[in-house]
């Protein structure tokens, strides 16, 4: 048989469960000297690097290919609860608040990708970034156009990511032309989920853009979808806007709050997730945590369209499962490293503790958790599967200057998320091959 062991060294971090407000230091683990044995793709053991070597059966080790990747950071690759790969062409749009910028920069963006071949352009350099970016894992949204999805599935299935997306679903308060109906969201829905949901590492989520844009009829249909089979995710918008929040109590009178549209028509539990809750209510922030759903915080996001500070500490301390996320194109970076510095920045704004622990398992384990992935992927738990990125703490000479002599793990996090970026991608692996390597040269792919 072909050798499919391989062994990586260097410093490894990585996430068993959720630090929590007091940074409890059981919840991670940290081997300076640390080493990771990947057997088909999956875990096999990680821990200190003599004792991960002497663990290893003879034929195995004899047959391993070997990473040495020493004086960097290796951590699970991250994960972007929340994005939009068609937005592309939006990131750096100036000027507007949520629903001008939907208008006058979104929905023209998204229309382009009525041109399929554009969509598979746009899918294939969005996953290349990803990987540059180091992450292995997102929850996308597409457009309201099906081959969106088979766009996207296609390049994440050519390069064997654990990924979630959907075909957004939209039949009112949008372009005509961005239109679908409920019939035909059901069909579209049904098809792609037939062709693609459990496919590999393929997953699918319904994927009702917001509440304003679906008439009840189609979130109905949302809810019907998100039930058809076992397993399905469902991905959609919630309280991230004034404007927003004032609209959907128009539209939806007979409802208590925001949150209770989505609750009405089924669309919360395990493997749901929304992006932002900025302006929820207690009320709101105890539902959402009692059914099992999961917010996406996305702070760059909050930021770039001025929506709001989420106070992500409160949402957490509710019960709240949260994930971290960019939610490109309303933020101007693909990189989750800039998006913790932005939770940071966020979190003082909004008066909220962000320690550095919580941040770096926020982009890992807990952006797993949050989408219900954490039995696959976002730790290096015997079994997981192996998709990490290797991080150089060494990559700008403002983070060489400013970590000379620092030992201190939290502070050395702490520096690398709030000036770290991608230059800081040594490596992406998935399934412990490696897929981006930072030394070669990166361009938009031809497809
Ligand atoms: N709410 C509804 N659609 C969107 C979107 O595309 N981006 C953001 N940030 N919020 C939304
Ligand atoms: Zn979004």
């Amino acid at each position: 048989p072909l050798p499919t062991a391989i062994l990586v060294r260097g410093s490894i971090l990585h996430f068993l469960a959720d630090p929590g407000a007091a940074d409890d230091s059981s919840a991670w683990q940290y081997f300076e000297d640390g080493g990771l044995l990947v057997e088909d793709g999956l875990v096999l053991a990680c821990g200190p690097w003599g004792s991960v070597l002497d663990g290893v059966p003879q034929h195995i080790s004899d047959a391993a290919r070997y990473f040495d990747y020493r004086g960097q950071l290796i951590v699970p690759g991250f994960v972007d609860t929340h994005t939009h790969y068609p937005q592309l062409r939006v990131m750096g749009s100036w000027g507007r608040k949520l629903l001008d910028w939907l208008e006058d920069y979104t929905f023209p963006a998204e229309t382009a990708l009525a041109d399929e071949a554009l969509a598979q352009r746009t899918a294939s350099f969005f996953v290349e970034r990803l990987l540059a970016h180091g992450t292995t894992t997102a929850s996308v949204f597409a457009t309201v156009h099906a081959h969106s999805v088979d766009a996207f599935f296609s390049a994440a299935a050519r390069r064997n990511l654990r990924m979630l997306c959907g075909k957004v679903m939209m039949d009112r308060n949008c372009p005509p032309a961005l239109r679908d109906t409920p019939a035909s969201a059901l069909d579209d829905g049904m098809a792609l989920i037939e062709r693609w949901h459990g496919q590999g590492r393929l997953g699918y989520s319904v994927t009702p853009r917001f509440a304003p844009t679906s008439s009840p009829e189609q979130l109905a249909v949302a809810g019907e979808l998100w039930h058809s089979r076992p397993g399905l995710h469902l991905q959609s918008h919630l309280s991230e806007n004034p404007q927003e929040l004032a609209w959907v109590a128009e539209l939806f009178p007979g409802r208590r709050d925001y949150l209770d549209v989505y609750e009405h028509y089924g669309l919360l539990g395990p493997r749901a997730i929304y992006g932002h809750g900025i302006h929820l209510s207690a009320s709101e922030r105890t539902r959402l945590a009692a059914s099992g759903t999961a917010i996406a915080f996305c702070p760059g996001s909050n930021l770039f369209l001025g929506s709001g500070f989420c106070p992500q500490g409160e949402l957490s301390a509710s019960g709240v499962r949260l994930g971290l996320a960019t939610d490109v194109g309303g933020c101007a970076s693909l990189s989750m490293l800039q998006s913790m510095a932005s939770a940071y920045e966020v979190s003082q704004a909004a008066g909220q503790v962000l320690s550095p622990w919580r941040a770096w398992y926020l982009a890992t384990l807990g952006g797993a958790q949050a989408l219900g992935l954490d039995a696959q992927i976002g730790s290096f738990q015997r079994g997981r599967e192996a998709d990490f990125v290797v991080l150089d703490p060494a990559a700008t000479p403002e983070l060489t200057w400013r970590l000379e002599g620092v030992e201190a793990l939290g502070e050395r996090l702490f520096a690398l998320m709030m000036m770290g970026d991608e230059r800081c991608v040594r490596a992406t692996h998935i399934l412990g091959e490696r897929a981006f390597c930072r030394s070669e040269p990166q361009a938009v792919p031809a497809v």
